[in-house]
């Protein structure tokens, strides 16, 4: 009897976890797939990118490990930010010219030109899209 209920026990908290997980994985899913078709761009390599280009040395950043830092804005949720640095509409064309060249689009912005390549700002676009 006591084995009994320790299984349906054990089955409704597994069916619990379950009903919450598959939500979760579920709009993951749509959040890469609507960032992928905002800007043409790969989010796994924007991954990569973010890590190679040092961003984590100034911002936070989920998802990206050891992006913890505090000198620039959290790029949390960033794609359901109505503005970028304060001064530019949210937009994918407007997150690739920031991306591009900070000081280019405010002179008086701490974040420096990073000198990333066309292909990175797309896929740094991408992934920062999937933050919703
Ligand atoms: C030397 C520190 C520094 C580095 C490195 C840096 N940033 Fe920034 N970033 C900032 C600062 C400071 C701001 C705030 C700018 C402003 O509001 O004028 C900012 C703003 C931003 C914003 C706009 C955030 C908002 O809330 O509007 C985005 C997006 C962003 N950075 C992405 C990146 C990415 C991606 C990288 C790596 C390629 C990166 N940053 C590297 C300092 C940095």
């Amino acid at each position: 009897m006591k084995t009994v209920i320790s299984i349906i026990v054990l089955v409704v908290i597994a069916g619990g976890v379950a009903a919450a997980a598959v939500p979760i994985y579920l709009m993951e899913k749509q959040n890469r797939q609507t960032a992928i078709e905002l800007t043409g761009g790969d989010p796994n390599r924007g991954k990569d990118a973010i890590g190679q280009y040092g961003c984590s040395s100034c911002h936070t950043i989920p998802g990206i490990r050891g992006a913890d830092a505090m000198v620039g804005p959290p790029l949390t949720k960033m794609g359901t930010r109505t503005y970028i640095g304060g001064v530019l509409k949210n937009t994918p064309d407007n997150m690739k010219m920031w991306l591009k060249d900070p000081p280019g689009v405010d002179a008086k912005t701490a974040m420096p030109n990073l000198h990333l390549g066309d292909e990175d700002v797309k896929d740094i676009a991408c992934y920062l899209y999937t933050l919703r």
